[in-house]
């Protein structure tokens, strides 16, 4: 289904894998992160997301014609990740989908006149139930739903995704809205295979257990092959060379992959980028490429810029569709004949594994992610692959993985500065 291969050599220190390995067997038995089992503790949760999209005439009848998802980050970035891997293989539930996150107003106001509110169903998502993005848009929805034309049979067309006994949760019940919960010990960033992301990618039509199980089959292999899982050898390189080689390229070669990139990108940077068990600063750089795209742009820092970066190309093998490059042959352009005939999929991986080997060539540490085709299986497989991963590097820098306490003191000045 999905295959991994490492083109540098790792000289590796098993006690340091040994010891991180077991932190996260640590992490998972004490329940100090309680992402690892998420794809085997949820059956409940699947039942009561089937059971109430089964019994809400709206969901089940499909009368509803946009899902808005009102969520930032953790509460959002994973569920557009899939979504965005998977639209073009599934004909949706709900044909249009509406992530509102940012308060900049003119993008914001743009997207709601796209919404039809009266057919909409609307998904709040905040862990803590506070977050200001979240909630300010919120209460703008909630003021344009004051319009009783609008707002009719609103508490049948919301459903709220928080921790148990946040203030979001306290309203909610207040007003009989649906709630289902995150679990206190899953964090954003790693909260995509909790009801954060399963509860809307059900309403879509996506097969969440499919999904679960594909990330059940990389959680039996860290079970079961544990520190001799490839992922502790490249994990450990990176850790390693921390210093030297401190920015870390996801090159994904099919635009779908454009917001599974950011869904990595801070799930890394929130994650990794933070200051140790010795007060000391550490961190890793993630950055997200498109291929064939960011091959005009960025390859050449990569190429021949500085030597601070590990890059991991990521391949879609089938795309499964046959298109091709028309047998045509236009004057003055006969030396681009030699893709005719070709199908746009064997070109983009010829792209990638070209590529590939440029940067190899230049002494850059490269490993490949080979995806045979994707679905909810493959997908499930690749969201887990990469939170583990995190754990892994988490653990070997000496870190607290699952917090993010940098991003804190702008939100007390965001506080102090609006409420003078
Ligand atoms: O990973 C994280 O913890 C953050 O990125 C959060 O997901 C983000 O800040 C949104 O928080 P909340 O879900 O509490 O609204």
């Amino acid at each position: 289904m999905i295959e991994k291969k490492l083109f540098f050599d790792v000289k590796e220190d098993r006690e340091v894998i040994k010891k991180a390995y077991e932190r996260m067997l640590r992490e998972k038995e004490e329940g100090i992160t309680g992402y690892y089992d998420l794809p085997v503790n949820q059956e409940d949760v699947i039942e009561e997301i089937n059971d109430y999209i089964h019994n809400n005439e709206y969901l089940s009848k499909n009368l509803i014609k946009d899902l808005v998802i009102i969520g930032i980050g953790g509460s959002s970035l994973g569920t557009r990740a899939i979504d965005t891997l998977l639209k073009f293989s599934h004909n949706r539930n709900i044909v249009n989908i509406h992530f509102l996150e940012n308060l900049d107003p003119l993008y914001l106001i743009n997207s709601i006149k796209e919404i039809d509110l009266q057919k909409a169903f609307i998904v709040i998502i905040s862990k803590s139930g506070t977050t200001i993005e979240t909630i300010s848009i919120a209460k703008y929805i909630f003021w344009l739903l004051k319009d009783p034309l609008k707002g009719l049979d609103i508490e049948k067309k919301i459903a709220i995704i928080t921790d148990k006994e946040s203030p979001l949760d306290r309203l909610a019940k207040e007003k009989r809205w649906k709630v289902f919960y995150i679990p206190k010990n899953v964090g954003g960033r790693f909260s995509v295979l909790s009801p954060v992301g399963l509860f809307p990618l059900a309403v879509l039509g996506y097969d969440i257990k499919e999904l679960l199980a594909g990330a059940n089959i990389i959680r039996e292999e860290f079970l079961n092959q544990g520190m001799d899982m490839l992922l502790f050898k490249k994990a450990y390189y990176y850790f390693k060379h921390a210093k030297e080689k401190n920015i870390n390229i996801l090159f994904s070669y099919s635009s779908m992959f454009e917001a599974f990139n950011k869904w990595y990108i801070q799930l890394w940077g929130e994650s990794l980028g933070k200051k140790n068990e010795r007060g000391e600063r550490v961190g890793l750089t993630p950055i997200g490429l498109i291929g064939s795209i960011d091959q005009h742009s960025f390859l050449q820092l990569i190429v021949e810029g500085p030597k601070d970066k590990t890059v991991t190309f990521l391949k879609l093998k089938n795309f499964e569709l046959p298109v091709t490059v028309p047998h045509l042959s236009l004057p003055y352009l006969e030396t681009t004949d030699f893709v005719n005939g070709r199908r746009f999929q064997t070109i983009i991986n010829t792209q990638c594994d070209a590529t590939m080997e440029s940067v190899i060539k230049a002494d850059v540490p490269v490993d490949l992610i080979e995806i045979n085709e994707l679905n909810e299986r493959s997908t499930g497989y690749l969201i887990y692959y990469f939170e583990l991963l995190t754990s892994a590097l988490g653990a070997m820098l000496g870190i607290d993985t699952y917090n993010q306490p940098g991003v804190e003191m702008s939100k007390m000045l965001l506080r102090q500065k609006l409420s003078k």
